[in-house]
């Protein structure tokens, strides 16, 4: 079966690495010479990005973009797809929370993460991750390890899956729903079209989404751990990036990309890194029609400081996050900084 996944915000992913490589291509010191310039694809998928980074940096041969995946299917349709450029691509099967070790700790020019699943990987049933299908309740990125939803539906305790629909898909009434899903899986619903069956009878269906959408969103999420990945990327890159070198990321749903937010911010208050465009980029309207998945993306941008250039006057300014709700305070607030 192809690997059909259509790329989200490609063009400007594409440009913001290709400006990082730029950068450090400029750069007196860094520790990479012009002759070994690293680009990571953390979530390679089907390699749309990377062709894209690929195709933009084409007049740097010297540029190699390294493609991650924790799912084998994607690294091999990847490195098929890819194989025309050569020397200048490859790519490992790991998780990015092992990024420094699967880049050997060496420094990067540029970091690209295009989070949450790839559409092969929902549309194929028996990856479990549709409820449209009626594969088995799997859900696993890696099929060749750890446990899948059935797995960890079987031992979970009640609280801990209200938690769990609470953090990762925005259930307000968790503790019901999570008494529902239980109650289900254990008389039998043990595939994803029967669970999403069930949950469609017993959950409120007042809303245009499916009742079962929040709930397998969030399934997924903990399956795949994938807050946790993200906390580790995003502990892990900034201390690899070289001055001039940019950090990308494409968010899906709100928890992540408030981490993200959240994590950019705190470290672009510092004399080290930039925000280029503090509110991220959204696709455009025609990018939506015709990938309805771009809806919910959001691309936000760090860039590591040139190391020959001092800290811009707004960043000795202190100011506090207090929880998310400050979010537009926040941005308020640098707006008026930035202005100064
Ligand atoms: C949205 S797709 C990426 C699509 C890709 N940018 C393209 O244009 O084809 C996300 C990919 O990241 C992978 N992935 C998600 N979390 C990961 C992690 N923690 N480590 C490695 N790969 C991960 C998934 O297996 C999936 O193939």
């Amino acid at each position: 079966m192809p690997y059909a996944h259509a790329t989200v915000l490609c063009q400007a992913t594409a440009a913001a690495v290709a400006a990082g490589v730029r950068a450090v291509a400029l750069e007196a010191a860094g520790g990479q010479t012009a002759t070994d310039v690293l680009v990571v694809d953390a979530t390679l998928g089907g390699g749309g990005h990377s062709e894209a980074i690929l195709r933009a940096t084409a007049d740097a041969p010297h540029v190699h973009v390294l493609g991650i995946d924790r799912d084998p299917a994607a690294i091999e349709a990847a490195s098929q797809r890819l194989l025309g450029f050569g020397p200048r691509f490859s790519a490992v099967h790991g998780c990015f929370s092992e990024l420094p070790s699967l880049t050997g700790g060496r420094p990067v020019a540029a970091v690209l993460a295009d989070l949450g699943v790839s559409s092969p990987q929902f549309d194929q049933p028996e990856r479990g991750f549709s409820f449209r299908g009626d594969g088995p309740l799997d859900m696993r990125m890696d099929p060749s390890q750890g446990p899948t939803a059935a797995d960890k539906l079987a031992s979970v305790r009640l609280e801990d899956l209200a938690d769990v629909l609470f953090e990762y898909g925005d259930i307000r009434r968790s503790i019901g729903t999570a008494r529902i899903v239980l109650d289900e899986f254990q008389k039998g619903a043990t595939t994803a079209g029967k669970l999403a069956d069930r949950l469609a009878a017993r959950l409120d269906r007042s809303r245009s989404l499916h009742p079962a959408t929040h709930v397998f969103q969030a399934l997924r999420i903990w399956v795949n751990d994938e807050i946790g990945q993200l906390e580790s990327l995003l502990a892990a890159v900034p201390a690899l990036l070289v001055p001039g070198g940019a950090f990308a990321v494409i968010t899906f749903h709100s928890g992540e990309d408030r981490l993200v937010k959240h994590t950019f911010a705190e470290l672009a208050r510092g004399q080290h890194f930039d925000l280029p465009n503090r509110r991220g980029e959204v696709a455009t309207a025609a990018e939506v029609a015709s990938n309805p998945r771009a809806r919910s993306a959001r691309l936000r941008v760090l860039t590591r400081a040139s190391a020959n250039v001092g800290p811009s006057p707004a960043k000795s300014k202190k100011w506090r996050v207090k929880n998310d709700n400050d979010d537009e305070e926040l941005e308020e607030n640098q707006r008026k900084l930035d202005t100064i």
